[in-house]
């Protein structure tokens, strides 16, 4: 795949990089992303029914096998060339902040450090009553498993629908699209806010932004560059061409 000059002379240059990733960037992984159909036993419902609060208190034991669900597909796949090549840009350009929409570790997994996860992450539990992580409970076949502090049932450390993000993330994530020259958007339908208002403001700041996705969505008509491809294509030709730079 062919980087465009300007794009491998920007990003060269550039002292700080900021990358907003969606779901797609997961989908060469394996998973599926939020606008694919559910399948399986969860083809029945819509994400928009299973992650919001009141979803979970009305159906706390179908809202936590959901996750359980993604968490077991999660801990099955491996990070893609897409996650590795991110990892790797990391070490390659002086500072690089790294702002994901996805909650399933990937990029950690790769390598990535440092990540800022504006809808929190699966693989971590909190209690629904305090808002506190809870790394472990007492065996129990109860399910959803209750917090061993207060009894409340425990739920995924994830943003849920009509849920604030984490103040901290989202002022980083902020800062970041506000102060890089280059602004990644990789993956990612851009229309669930606040994230999808990060690219427009680093538009805003003057900074070079480019899209990365094999379809359109509300970003692509204002990129400087867009990059009609997979992530797992286009990230290491970008990491090729810089290494050639
Ligand atoms: N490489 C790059 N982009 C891809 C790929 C791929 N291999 N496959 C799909 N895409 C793109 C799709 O074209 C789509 O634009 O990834 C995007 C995925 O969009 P969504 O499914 O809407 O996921 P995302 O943008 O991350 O959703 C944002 O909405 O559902 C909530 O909180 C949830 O974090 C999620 C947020």
């Amino acid at each position: 795949m062919q980087i465009p000059e300007r794009l491998v002379e920007a990003v060269s240059n550039a002292n700080h990089l900021a990358v907003l990733t969606g779901a797609g960037v997961s989908a060469e992984s394996g998973v599926p992303t939020f606008r694919d159909a559910q399948t399986g036993l969860w083809a029945q419902y819509r994400p928009e029914d299973l992650a919001t609060p009141g979803a979970f208190r009305r159906q706390p034991r179908l809202v936590w096998e959901w996750y359980a669900w993604r968490r077991e597909l999660v801990a099955r796949v491996a990070p893609n060339p897409a996650h590795l090549a991110l990892a790797e840009l990391q070490g390659r350009v002086p500072r690089l902040t790294l702002i994901t929409q996805n909650v399933d570790g990937l990029h950690q997994r790769a390598g990535s450090r440092d990540v800022i996860e504006l809808h929190g992450n699966l693989t971590r539990t909190k209690c629904f009553a305090e808002n506190r992580v809870v790394d472990e409970w007492p065996p129990t076949d109860e399910v959803p498993p209750r917090c061993p502090r207060c009894g409340a049932h425990l739920r995924p450390d994830v943003v849920w629908f009509e849920e604030s993000l984490p103040a901290e993330a989202l002022t980083r994530a902020m800062a970041a699209s506000a102060d890089c020259e280059v602004f990644l958007c990789v993956g990612t339908s851009t229309v669930v806010y606040p994230a999808a208002e990060l690219p427009f403001r680093a538009l805003a700041a003057g900074a070079v932004v480019v899209e990365i996705n094999p379809t359109s969505t509300p970003l692509t008509a204002r990129a400087h560059h867009v990059l009609t491809a997979a992530a797992g294509v286009a990230l290491p030709a970008l990491l090729r061409a810089l290494k050639r730079d």
